[in-house]
């Protein structure tokens, strides 16, 4: 699957035709200001959750492109009211059939509340099941043994995941979770952008390379194939 990184935790992955993008932050995002936001193509939008780190450019795409939006349930209801229309409002432990194929949301440990302070629903994470293969995006999480639940019901092809640390797991936990979702490869999310989630890329390599793990880094901009 072809995998592009646009920065934070804002990627898009190409799935079955489909252009998934997940999380856009890039307006606000001086490290990628090389990016250009009315280029980025999208049939869907993926958003795990509230915060505006996650959310900031959702509206402008959406209405740009005429994406649907997935989002947990608050939150796309605050997509609505902004004049969103194609929503898909889920909830933990759901699954969708879509054009792209199946998507489920699943918990994670962390908080959410709207960039206007309304409330914000739980924090997610979605498993992709698509004919190109499975992929799981924990959004901002800590380490959880909830994880394990998703190797036990889909195997998954790589997994995207925060390893910034601070607000979310670390390179360690993020390890952790490889290891209790099954898989190898991970593309490291969430890291560089604020000062206390500066990240020492080569550190980081290390790590996931004695573990065993392959962890991509990709530079903002730039695309690869997972
Ligand atoms: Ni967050
Ligand atoms: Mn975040």
């Amino acid at each position: 699957m072809k995998f592009t990184y646009y920065g934070h935790a804002c990627f898009a992955v190409d799935v079955a035709g489909k252009k998934l993008l997940f999380d856009p932050f890039i307006t606000p995002n001086p490290l990628a200001r090389d990016v250009d936001v009315k280029e980025i193509p999208a049939d869907f939008i993926l958003v795990s959750h509230g915060h505006g780190d996650h959310v900031a450019d959702v509206v402008a795409i959406a209405k740009r492109t005429g994406a649907t939006v997935i989002a947990p349930f608050e939150v796309g209801d605050w997509f609505e009211k902004k004049g969103v229309n194609n929503v898909q409002a889920m909830n933990h432990g759901g699954a969708a059939a879509t054009a792209f194929g199946r998507v489920k949301l699943t918990a994670a440990i962390h908080s959410s509340s709207m960039p206007d302070g309304s409330y914000g629903g739980n924090p997610a994470g979605f498993v992709i099941e698509s004919s190109d293969g499975n992929f799981y995006y924990s959004g901002d999480t800590a380490l959880t043994l909830d994880m394990k639940l998703i190797a036990e019901q889909t195997r998954l092809s790589f997994a995207v995941l925060p390893i910034g640390d601070f607000f979310t797991m670390g390179i360690h936990d993020a390890l952790r979770a490889a290891d209790l979702l099954g898989v190898t490869r991970i593309v490291g999310v969430h890291y560089d952008t604020f000062p206390p989630i500066k990240l020492d890329r080569e550190a980081a390599r290390r790590t996931a390379q004695s573990a065993g793990k392959e962890l991509f880094l990709p530079a903002i901009g730039t695309s690869i194939d997972v």
